[in-house]
């Protein structure tokens, strides 16, 4: 990942890091008492997406998150793996042959085409629940672990990331682009891209700020904050597709339009969906206000993540 022209660059290296190495160590044999007796088939298939090297910005958004608050890293780690298991269970399970069906994944072959169909499921239902353990065993104070785990199932579960990959599939289905007017295309749009990804990454940042103690005044703006920071990410993952390149991507491109899917630059254009996302990036670092200098690190992150180019 590369963060041009300023020290973040080399923070954000040694925090995922961190974050690697904690992740494969959850999924190690060791991990947990009854970690030994998951199958090796199996643990081979959960590590081979969970340690393929995303770009990990989940569990940046909830490690800065809690720093600008004036939490701790090691308290924060628990919750930043989690994030980054849920996300990679939606992956799995984005890429199979009943979803988008796709064969390449953070330069990889996708985890079915290794594994089967069946394993990688399952390799999903397993990363889903070993992220809720982890957040409930190793998050200090049992009220914040619980919290946390409320935040991140609603987050990831039936009214949030997995409603939005329900609505995509269905919009996917109906061809509803073409029947619409555009305004009303372009509201159903912004649904669709809040739940599927804004809402797992505005829990990155309410994990993060959770884990920190933020007061209630500030939980509030940096939940505004990763709202725009979700549907931000969102448009330029569908920009990255028209306009990115495999090779950097780890994924192959065009697949959108060639699914019928609806997408930002399908409605709107290249152009002003690049604006769209740079509006919104203004509108999160406003929130962030109240942080002077702390949230800095965060708006440099918030800004990369929608002017990036992987
Ligand atoms: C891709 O997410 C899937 C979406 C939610 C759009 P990322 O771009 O964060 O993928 P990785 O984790 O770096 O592979
Ligand atoms: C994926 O969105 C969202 C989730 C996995 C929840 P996309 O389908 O656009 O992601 P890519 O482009 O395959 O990474
Ligand atoms: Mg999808
Ligand atoms: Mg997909
Ligand atoms: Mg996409």
């Amino acid at each position: 990942m590369s963060i041009p022209g300023n020290t973040l660059e080399t923070d954000l290296v040694s925090l995922r890091d961190r974050v690697n190495q904690q992740l494969a160590e959850y999924v190690s044999p060791g991990a947990f008492t009854s970690a030994a007796d998951c199958p090796s088939r199996l643990r081979e298939s959960m590590a081979y997406s969970l340690l393929a090297g995303g770009k990990r910005l989940r569990p940046l958004l909830v490690l800065l998150t809690s720093e600008a608050c004036g939490g701790r890293v090691e308290a924060a780690l628990p919750a930043a793996c989690a994030i980054e298991m849920v996300h990679t269970y939606s992956l799995i399970h984005d890429d199979l042959p009943a979803m988008d069906d796709d064969d390449l994944r953070r330069g990889r072959p996708t985890n079915h085409k290794v594994y089967g169909e069946a394993m990688a499921i399952l390799a999903g239902d397993a990363l889903l629940t070993l992220a809720f353990e982890v957040v409930a065993q190793f998050t200090p104070r049992p009220d914040v672990a619980a919290a946390c785990c409320v935040d991140l199932a609603s987050a990831s579960g039936w009214c949030g990331m997995v409603a939005g990959q329900v609505a995509d599939l269905e919009a996917e289905a109906a061809g509803v682009s073409e029947k619409n007017s555009p305004d009303k295309a372009l509201s159903q749009l912004e649904a669709i891209h809040r739940r599927k990804t804004g809402r797992l990454l505005t829990s990155a940042v309410t994990l993060g700020a959770r884990v920190a103690l933020a007061t209630p005044e500030l939980m509030k703006r940096l939940e505004q904050f990763g709202k725009c920071v979700g549907l931000a990410f969102q448009i330029a993952d569908d920009l990255l597709d028209v306009t990115g390149d495999a090779a950097k991507l780890g994924k192959k491109v065009g697949k959108d339009a060639s699914l019928g899917k609806m997408t930002y630059p399908g409605l709107l254009g290249v152009e002003a969906s690049r604006q769209k996302a740079d509006a919104l990036i203004d509108e999160a670092c406003q929130m962030l206000q109240p942080l002077g200098e702390q949230g800095d690190k965060l708006a440099a992150l918030a800004k990369f993540m929608t002017r990036r180019d992987h």
